[in-house]
Formats: structure tokens, C-alpha cells, sequence
């Protein structure tokens, strides 16, 4: 009998962590999704003030009800006629993910996943003891699924279908008609969908388009206040649905992975959506400079090809170096001071691409492609 359980031994450290790990202090870093910003003055104020004020205790476990109604509201816009029954708070993101894929996959089921993707879906699903079917997200078709592919590996033990737009690594975001076609494929199949929205708020040329109230109930979205209110190190998200067994399902298995989220960040973030709600707006606004800057500048070097995100905070540039996967150039990136993350890192069809997430200040992001350019004219016998 070995120590440790399967479960355990199979999963591994995600590549874009080992590149971290590799990275000394004065590298100019495109490595970790993480906005730059702090958050809102608001709640940091409201946090110490719950604090004062005794918000130190168990929450029931779906998270304060006004809260949760007020989230509930906010997605009004999307669907009306949900209230607090149909959202659950989570100790964020993450943990919301593992959260669902527990409540929905029995051992044996398997789970479509987009790939290139967020390292962390294959692994959740079999610690769920399911089995990860990955569906292509090609920069060929801007990082869009083709319902062809879904078809052709859709099968008996599927049960669910996980979307992520906008895309953490590849940027790609949807219009209406892409968002109902895979909606229509999930009907068809009777998928539940896995709607992964953490960057709902991060768009920039036109509104975000939800799997939330386009006509199908088995639509379970996940959201996060990490990125939209550069929370990432308060661990808050939420679950929102207007499936009512479903959140019934979701509630219940909260209770067994956390008890309840942080009572008094919760009262913060109440305060934070009621008297900062403009927010994620700014946020979104810097981002879209950042990435009207790093898209020009990527598409101006020798070897790159970089379609330009709508939403998210990366860009997913193919980078073409003959004889050097994106491991190899990535290394060399990081010898001539700049951390990114191998195209690799987030699935084979990764390979040929780098991820640069640009949650720097724009003139890191200057000196940073400056150096890029200067290593990619190098490698290519260029300077
Ligand atoms: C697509 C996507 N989903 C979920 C998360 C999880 O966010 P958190 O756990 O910080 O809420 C992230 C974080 O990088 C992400 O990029």
C-alpha cells in the first residue's frame, strides 16, 4: 500500500508555477494573473470596520443573504427573477470550481474542458474521479471551440461541459451566435455547463456575453471578486445559478469543503459593490491601454502573430522560432530578464505560443517588450 492517495500522486505543480519559482527579483514579470492594483479603499475599510464590529463569526454556509441577493441583482442584466436562493458564496474561484465538479461528476464521468486551459480543470475533475476530454480552443479560430469538435468527442459518460470567456490563457471572448451554438450543443446532450466568468467585468470592446438566462437552465456560473476588485489574496467567489436543485446540491457540498467564506469579508464586499461599483470599470479601462500597447507591440516583432484579446488580462501570441519550443523560449526570455508563462504550460495545443499576462504598469510593459523583441531578433539572427 503506497502512503499517498492516487488521487495525490496524479496531480502536478502547474508549469506556470515552475516558472515562477525559476524567476529572480529583478525580472519584469508577464508571469501570474494577478492585477497590480489594490482594492478599493472601501473595503479594506469595511473589512476592519466588520472586524470592529464583531463580523468575526460562522456565516450560514451560502454566504451573508444580503450579500447574495445583491450579487443576485447585479446579474439582472443577464436574467431576472434571481434572488439570494441562487447564489452561494466560496472561498473564491477555485474553490468554487472544485466545489462543482464535485457536486456534478460521479466516478467514471467525464468532463469537456477547453485547452488550451486554466490549469486548474483537468486536475479538479479527477480528484472528482472524473476524466478530463479536452476540446480544442485554436488561434486559428480565435481561440473559439468548434462545435464539429464538441460532436466528435461528446460521448455516454459526459456530463458536464466547462466554457471559460473571457479565457484565462488565451483572451478569446464570444458573440451572441458562438454563445448560443455551444449552448445548443449542450442542450442537445443534456450537459450541464460549467460557465467559468471570473473576468466577466475585463472587457473591452463591446458587453460580456453570459451562459447565464440565454435560454437553458443546467447553467452553473462561476465568478471570483480576484481579478474585477484585484482581491486575488482575499479568496472570495462565488457560485450563481438559476437551477434551484442545483444550488440546493452546491450549498450542501460548501458545507463540507469550508463551513461557510470569511464573515467579515463578506460584509466588505456588500459595502464594495453598493459604494464601488464602478470599480471593475477602471480596472477594465487600464487593461484595455495595456492591451492596445503589448498587441502592437507583439505584432511588430519578427516571429510573432498575437490576435488582440477582448476580455481577460493575457494575450496568447503564437511565437515562431524554428528548432525552440515554447519551454526553450520562454528560458531564454527569462535569462534576458522577462518572466512568461511556455504556451505548454496550459496544454499541447499551447505549443508555439507564450502567455504574457499584463498586470504590469505600461511602462514595465515597454521596457518588458523592449526586451522580448531585442532576445526574439537574437534568436532569429535578426540584430
Ligand atoms: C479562468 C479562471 N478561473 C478561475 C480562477 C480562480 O480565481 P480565484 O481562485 O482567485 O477566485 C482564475 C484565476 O486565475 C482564472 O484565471
Amino acid at each position: 500500500m503506497g502512503d499517498f492517495s492516487d488521487r495525490a500522486l496524479g496531480i502536478q505543480p502547474t508549469g506556470v508555477r515552475k516558472m515562477f519559482d525559476l524567476a529572480g527579483d529583478d525580472v519584469i514579470s508577464f508571469g501570474l494573473g494577478e492585477p497590480d492594483f489594490q482594492p478599493p479603499a472601501i473595503a479594506i475599510e469595511a473589512f476592519h470596520q466588520a472586524m470592529l464590529d464583531g463580523k468575526n463569526k460562522y456565516t450560514t454556509t451560502a454566504g451573508l443573504p444580503a450579500l447574495r441577493a445583491k450579487i443576485a441583482e447585479s446579474w439582472a442584466t443577464y436574467q431576472t427573477g434571481l434572488d439570494e436562493s441562487n447564489v452561494c458564496i466560496t472561498m473564491s474561484g477555485t474553490n468554487a470550481l472544485l466545489n462543482l465538479f464535485l457536486t456534478l461528476v460521479n466516478p467514471g464521468d467525464n468532463v469537456l474542458l477547453p485547452e488550451p486551459y486554466f490549469p486548474l480543470y483537468g486536475p479538479d475533475v479527477s480528484i472528482a474521479g472524473g476524466d478530463a476530454t479536452y476540446y480544442p480552443c485554436l488561434f486559428e479560430h480565435e481561440f473559439i471551440p468548434q462545435v464539429s469538435d464538441l460532436e466528435a468527442l461528446v460521448d455516454e459518460r459526459t456530463v458536464a461541459i466547462l466554457y471559460n470567456f473571457p479565457s484565462n490563457p488565451t483572451g478569446g471572448t464570444l458573440d451572441t451566435t458562438q454563445r448560443d451554438e455551444m449552448l445548443a450543443f449542450a442542450k442537445k446532450h443534456d450537459l450541464w455547463i460549467i460557465s467559468d466568468e471570473v473576468y466577466d467585468r475585463i472587457v473591452f470592446d463591446g458587453p460580456h456575453v453570459s451562459f447565464l438566462g440565454a435560454g437553458y437552465d443546467k447553467v452553473l456560473v462561476v465568478n471570483s471578486f480576484s481579478k474585477t476588485f484585484a482581491m486575488t489574496g482575499w479568496r472570495m467567489g462565488y457560485i450563481l445559478s438559476s437551477h434551484a436543485q442545483a444550488m440546493q446540491q452546491v450549498i450542501k457540498m460548501q458545507y463540507y469543503i469550508a463551513a461557510c467564506s470569511n464573515d467579515a469579508m463578506q460584509h466588505a464586499i456588500l459595502a464594495t459593490i453598493e459604494q464601488a461599483s464602478d470599480y471593475p470599470d477602471m480596472v477594465a479601462a487600464e487593461f484595455k491601454q495595456r492591451r492596445d500597447l503589448i498587441v502592437n507591440r507583439l505584432n511588430s516583432m519578427p516571429g510573432v502573430e498575437c490576435h488582440k484579446p477582448q476580455g481577460a488580462i493575457y494575450v496568447f501570441p503564437k511565437v515562431t522560432v524554428p528548432g525552440m519550443n515554447s519551454q526553450d523560449l520562454a528560458m531564454e526570455l527569462l535569462k534576458d530578464g522577462v518572466l512568461c508563462s511556455p504556451g505548454s504550460a496550459f496544454g499541447p495545443s499551447g505549443e508555439g505560443h507564450l502567455r504574457f499576462a499584463y498586470t504590469i504598469s505600461q511602462e514595465d510593459i515597454t521596457r518588458g517588450m523592449d526586451k522580448v523583441e531585442t532576445t526574439l531578433n537574437r534568436l532569429l539572427g535578426m540584430d
